[in-house]
């Protein structure tokens, strides 16, 4: 193997989706920890600790004490290097939130074992299902009571429509967890052993444990034991295949708080998620990780990472050949030449000089309002252009005005450069020309508005509609009669015509009074 193969087939790169509170910070930190990278626990949530090394970007972010947009984190681990892409959770949801899930080449999906699947964690699995990337789930916080895991299994799998296959057992939880029945390991790791030398029970052919253990005569291992028997002959069987095209997931119960089964869940983790993968141009080439040229696209663009420059970071995913400090490289979408001098990576405690990155690994290049979300950069002769990041339905509008109207010029300079950035999506009103603003996560107005301020000195007023539900008509099959203040009729930037409905009643009675018109929802 080539010494650039045996880069790219180390690395993993992946994001963890999670509902809030689910402990999404607390098995990072756990990773970081066993990566020897955090030397300890409370160092990764800067709004406990104060401490805002990885992410004291905007000031936003720091008045709030959370990260706005997703940051990346790299460490090395059994042999593997590994990139974990954060997806923001809470209020600062956002459109980047969707499109860090576009560059990543699996992901982990923690869940609350008391709550089950939770609003967010589904939102986000929608869009790694679209993907059919794998999905390992880890049911967290067993130390506590939790729900019967055979429910969550079930509920999983008819929640999220994904098989399942149990990789790992709990035997009793909360204040009466004993261990984890490990099935792939064939072993049990009890959770209080007499001993670090005896954490590991070995198990019989039969999968039995040493009948004279006490744990042997402990009616909650005998429980688990016949969970273990009944998902072993009437579940999944554990497929490979079925594992990397998205379709099965395998899954670990732990407790990312007392760590325990999180290095089990890493390790299992790292041997089944896949190296990084190729990518599809948009005339359907397949742009393999080993391709010798250089190519990546941009997934995200943060701002203001240092005030005193406004500065601005493109983030690009590498898909192949190597990253080498000072290389030219063409932006697809120009045609324009573009030195990569000034280039970051991402270390989980700093951010550094990067010399050389390879596929699967993520950089952030220094912008001064060249690149916009989505764009392809290559270094060979032959073009690229990778498939365009979908757009992602918004649920949140606002009108927008300029609070100062002499000053339209800079107010419509912001929204447009803000817009092709990806910060927010602009709505026009049908009739009336009036901008709209659209947003999956809440933040994203906030973020906007402070950028209109700070950046191109334009004062906004902000006028919440709410709710909405958007969805998009053919222009052929539209009638503007069709609107009313329950469905209000807007254009999107491609001057596309979509309704914003009320509520989902509002939809319903459109679909009943225009049965032939259809309607469609984005991702
Ligand atoms: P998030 O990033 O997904 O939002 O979750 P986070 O890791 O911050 O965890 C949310 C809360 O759940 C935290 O408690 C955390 O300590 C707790 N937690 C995480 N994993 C486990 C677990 O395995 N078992 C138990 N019992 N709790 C867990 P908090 O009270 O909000 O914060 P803190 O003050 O305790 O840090």
């Amino acid at each position: 193997m080539s010494a650039i193969a045996s880069e790219i087939s180390k690395r993993r790169t992946f994001a963890i989706i999670s509902h809030p509170d689910a402990g999404k910070t607390t098995i990072t930190e756990q990773m970081l920890l066993f990566g020897g990278v955090v030397r300890e626990a409370g160092t990764v949530k800067g709004k406990k600790s104060g401490n805002f090394a990885k992410s004291d970007w905007m000031e936003i972010e720091q008045k709030r004490g959370i990260s706005v947009t997703s940051s990346v984190l790299q460490f090395d681990y059994d042999g593997k290097r590994i990139n974990i892409l954060d997806t923001p959770g809470h209020e600062d949801f956002s459109e980047d939130t969707y499109r860090t899930l576009m560059a990543v080449d699996s992901a982990v999906m923690v869940v609350d074992s008391a709550k089950g699947i939770e609003p967010q964690t589904k939102k986000l699995f929608e869009i790694v299902k679209q993907r059919g990337i794998p999905v390992f789930t880890f049911f967290n916080k067993l130390d506590r009571d939790g729900r019967d895991p055979l429910d969550l299994l079930a509920e999983l799998e008819d929640v999220l429509g994904i098989d399942t296959y149990p990789m790992n057992w709990p035997i009793g939880s909360g204040q009466v967890l004993q261990g984890l029945y490990d099935m792939h390991n064939h072993q049990v790791a009890l959770y209080r052993p007499d001993s670090q030398g005896n954490r590991y029970l070995a198990l019989d052919e039969n999968g039995n444990i040493d009948a004279n253990h006490e744990l042997a005569n402990n009616q909650i291992w005998r429980d688990a034991r016949d969970e273990v028997d009944l998902v072993s002959d009437a579940g999944n069987q554990f497929d490979e295949e079925a594992i990397l095209h998205g379709k099965l997931s395998p899954v670990f119960f732990g407790s990312a708080l007392i760590n325990f089964g999180v290095e089990t869940f890493l390790k299992s983790y790292l041997e089944y998620a896949p190296a990084p993968a190729a990518k599809k141009t948009i005339d359907e080439q397949a742009i393999e990780p080993l391709n010798n040229d250089f190519s990546g696209f941009v997934f995200k663009i943060q701002a203001n990472m240092n005030p005193q420059h406004r500065d601005r970071i493109a983030f690009v995913r590498i898909v192949s050949g190597e990253f080498k400090r000072g290389m030219d490289v063409t932006l697809s979408r120009t045609a324009k030449k573009i030195r990569l001098s000034n280039v970051t990576q991402f270390m989980a405690d700093s951010r550094e000089n990067v010399e050389s990155a390879v596929p699967g690994d993520i950089i952030g290049v220094y912008d001064t309002g060249t690149f916009q979300i989505g764009d392809t950069i290559f270094s060979g002769k032959a073009k690229i252009q990778f498939e365009d990041l979908p757009t992602f339905t918004p649920e949140l509008f606002m009108r927008v005005s300029a609070k100062n109207v002499m000053k339209q010029k800079s107010f419509h300079k912001g929204i447009t450069q803000l817009v092709q950035e990806g910060t927010i999506q602009l709505y026009k009103s049908w009739v009336s020309g009036d901008y709209i603003l659209g947003a999956v996560g809440a933040l994203q107005f906030e973020v906007f508005k402070f950028r209109m301020e700070n950046e191109y000195n334009s004062e906004i007023v902000l006028e919440p509609m709410g709710h909405k539900i958007a969805r998009w008509i053919n222009t052929e099959q539209l009638d503007e009669k069709m609107a009313s203040s329950r469905n209000i009729l807007v254009k999107d930037r491609f001057d596309q015509p979509l309704f914003l409905f009320e509520n989902q009643f509002a939809e319903r009675w459109f679909k009943d009074k225009y049965p032939s018109v259809e309607l469609e929802a984005k991702l």
